[in-house]
C-alpha cells in the first residue's frame, strides 16, 4: 500500500505540474481527487486494512491529498497569470495611432449660389417664398399673360401632366401665388426647381431658378436697374460692368435682359462669351398691367418690377464650371471642391 501511495504521489504531482492549461489542470485534479479519483479509491480501500496500519496509511493519504491541493492551487494561479500576460500582449492598444476621421460633407454649388443670392436680397428687405413644382396652367402661364394657344408658349418646352397641370417651367408662378395672397407692398425672392423638355450640353430637363419681384407705389425702371446692378456688383465684384438690353417677356413691359462683362475674358471677347465680351445673366422688366389684372392689383396705384435667373448658369460662371452635367452627376470628386 505504501508503494502504491508513493507511486501515486509521484504521478499526481508530475501531472499537476505539467498541466499546460487550466482545463487540463482541472481534469488532472478530478482524476486524482474526484469521486472516482485514484486517491479517493485508496481511501475507500482503507477499511480492508489491518487496524494498526490504518492510522499510518491514513496520515499518508491526508498528506498526499493536502499536497495535491497545494500544487493544484499554485499551478492554477500560475496558469491564470500566464493567461493574463498573453492577453495583455495580444490586446495592447496603440494609443498613439490616429483616430478614425469623420468626413464632413459640403453644400452643393447650386445651394451655395442660392444661399448667397438670397442673402444679398434679404439685406435689401426681400423675403423668401416658395411654390409647388407641379403647377396649375393658370399660375404657370395664363395669369402671366401667356394664354392657351398663344405662340408665347413656344418660348418654353413644357412637360404637361394634363390640360390643367404642368411641371412648372419657371419660378414666375410664385409671383401670382404671392400677389393673390397679399396686397402690396411686396418684396419677394423665390428660389426653386423648374422643368423643361430640353436636354443637351447646356440644358438639363430639371434646373433651378430664382425669381424676384417688388411691387409698391411709384416703382420705376430706375429702381429695377439700381437693385439689379447692386446685386450683380455684390455677387460678382464691385467693378463688374453691367448692361441692360431691350427684350421681350409676356409678363413684363418693358422687358430687358441683363448682361455682365464676361467673367472669363473681362470683356475682350473669348469662346465663353462668343467673342462679344458680354454674358447674358438674367431677364427682367416692369410687371405687365395684364399680370396685375389677374391678381386684382390696382394698376393705377401700383407698379413693380420682376426678374428671373438660372442658377446653374450663374454657378458655372462663378466657379468656372464648363459642363452643366457636373451639377447633376453627384460625383464626390467634383462636389468636395466646394467645401
Ligand atoms: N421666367 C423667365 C424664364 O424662365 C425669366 C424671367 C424673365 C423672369 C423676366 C422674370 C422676368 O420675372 O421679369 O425664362
Amino acid at each position: 500500500m505504501k508503494e502504491r501511495l508513493q507511486q501515486l504521489q509521484e504521478d499526481s504531482l508530475a501531472a499537476l505540474h505539467s498541466a499546460a492549461s487550466i482545463k487540463e489542470l482541472q481534469t488532472v485534479k478530478v482524476r486524482i481527487l474526484g469521486k472516482k479519483g485514484s486517491l479517493t479509491d485508496i481511501m475507500k480501500g482503507m477499511r480492508d486494512l489491518a487496524p494498526d496500519e490504518r492510522p499510518v496509511i491514513g496520515s499518508l493519504v491526508n498528506t498526499l491529498k493536502d499536497e495535491c491541493e497545494k500544487v493544484f492551487t499554485e499551478r492554477l494561479t500560475q496558469l491564470e497569470e500566464d493567461e493574463i500576460s498573453v492577453r495583455l500582449v495580444r490586446e495592447t492598444i496603440d494609443v498613439t495611432l490616429p483616430g478614425r476621421r469623420t468626413v464632413t460633407g459640403s453644400l452643393h454649388p447650386v445651394t451655395l449660389v442660392t444661399d448667397e443670392i438670397v442673402d444679398i436680397f434679404s439685406r435689401l428687405g426681400f423675403s423668401v417664398e416658395e411654390g409647388p413644382e407641379i403647377e396649375k396652367d393658370f399660375y404657370n402661364f395664363e395669369a402671366l399673360n401667356i394664354p392657351r394657344d398663344h405662340p408665347a408658349r413656344d418660348m418654353q418646352d413644357t412637360f404637361y401632366i394634363n390640360d390643367d397641370l404642368v411641371l412648372r417651367t419657371h419660378t414666375s408662378p410664385v409671383q401670382i401665388r404671392t400677389m393673390l395672397k397679399q396686397p402690396p407692398p411686396v418684396r419677394i425672392i423665390a428660389p426653386g426647381t423648374v422643368y423643361r423638355r430640353d436636354s443637351d450640353l447646356t440644358h438639363s430637363p430639371m434646373f433651378h431658378q430664382i425669381e424676384g419681384f417688388l411691387v409698391d407705389e411709384l416703382v420705376t425702371f430706375g429702381d429695377l436697374k439700381g437693385v439689379l446692378t447692386h446685386f450683380l456688383n455684390e455677387y460678382f465684384g464691385a467693378d463688374l460692368q453691367v448692361r441692360f438690353r431691350p427684350s421681350f417677356f409676356p409678363f413684363t413691359e418693358p422687358s430687358a435682359e441683363v448682361d455682365i462683362a464676361c467673367v472669363i475674358c473681362g470683356g475682350k471677347g473669348c469662346r465663353v462669351c462668343g467673342g462679344t465680351g458680354w454674358l447674358e445673366i438674367l431677364g427682367c422688366g416692369m410687371i405687365d398691367p395684364a399680370v396685375f389684372d389677374a391678381v386684382n392689383y390696382d394698376t393705377h396705384k401700383y407698379s413693380g418690377f420682376a426678374f428671373g435667373m438660372g442658377l446653374e448658369r450663374i454657378a458655372m460662371l462663378k466657379y468656372g464650371v464648363n459642363d452643366l452635367r457636373l451639377f447633376f452627376e453627384n460625383d464626390i470628386r467634383f462636389l468636395k471642391q466646394f467645401s
